[in-house]
């Protein structure tokens, strides 16, 4: 008899807990990040010199993102790869969100492989070939000047939504999984909850993503403004 990979419990288990933890941490760690570019450019530089200061970063990007991400894409495109869908015979709500799922697991499989060479590593010939990393001090420069580019910004613009929506449903699928969550009533106000959040979490990172071509992205510019220079030491204040 065959083996199916994606019916593996503890495989399974592992795959959920990994987009959990770390994962879908570190996603809210990096929209948050982002949305410093509303404040403009010195203050984004600073978040992301911020990041590259940590002690035992490689440690924990290596630990805490290369290798988790490695595993749950790879083990995500095998289970959507056997899995069958079926919503064009029953387009029932639930079918949709489980073909979604699969979906956007594989969209995101390539936009994550696609921008880590982009903006981590800067190996992607046309756009910028400059790293992120180890020039903090450019860091909002080259991301501005990249999104000019607009199909490029529809891209960036898709990968947030579609890791918004991804993760949030992941969080219901990993509630009822795991037994956490389990009263009909209590699944669906968790799904609410749930797809509340797909939609904070979209208008964080989409409002961000924008930031870096219009200041304060897409609110009124009001409600930002760049952080005041420090006075130079020494100065008197009245
Ligand atoms: C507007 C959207 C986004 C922008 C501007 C952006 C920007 C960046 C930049 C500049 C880096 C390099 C950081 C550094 O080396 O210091 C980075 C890394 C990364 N981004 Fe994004 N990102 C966006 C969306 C996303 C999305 C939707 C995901 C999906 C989960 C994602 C996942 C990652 C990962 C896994 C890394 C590697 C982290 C590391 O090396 O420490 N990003 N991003």
């Amino acid at each position: 008899m065959a083996i199916k990979f994606s019916k593996t419990f503890l495989l399974r288990k592992l795959h959920q807990l990994t987009g959990i933890v770390p994962l879908g941490l570190f996603f809210f760690v990096h929209m948050f990040t982002n949305a410093a570019a509303m404040n403009g450019a010195a203050l984004f530089n600073k978040k992301v010199q911020e990041i590259h200061d940590l002690p035992f970063l490689l440690f924990i990007e290596v630990f805490g993102i290369f290798l988790p991400l490695v595993f749950h894409s790879v083990y995500g495109v095998i289970i959507a790869a056997e899995s069958k869908s079926n919503v064009l015979n029953y387009g029932y709500g639930r079918n949709w969100f489980y073909f979604m799922q699969r979906a956007t697991g594989i969209f995101l499989f390539l936009f994550i492989l696609f921008h880590l060479l982009h903006f981590r590593f800067g190996l992607i010939p046309g756009l910028t070939m400059k790293a992120v990393a180890g020039n903090a001090d450019q860091a909002y420069s080259i991301i501005a000047g990249d999104f000019q580019i607009t199909w490029l910004l529809i891209v960036y613009i898709l990968g947030v939504l579609a890791t918004a929506w991804h993760l949030a449903y992941g969080f219901f699928l990993f509630a009822v999984d795991w037994g956490l969550v389990i009263g009909e009533n209590a699944q669906r106000w968790l799904l609410r909850g749930c797809m509340g959040l797909a939609l904070g979490l979209s208008v964080v990172g989409v409002n961000a993503a924008v930031a870096f071509v219009r200041p304060c992205g897409l609110m009124p510019q009001v409600l930002c403004e760049e952080p005041k220079k420090a006075a130079p030491s020494g100065s008197v204040k009245f």
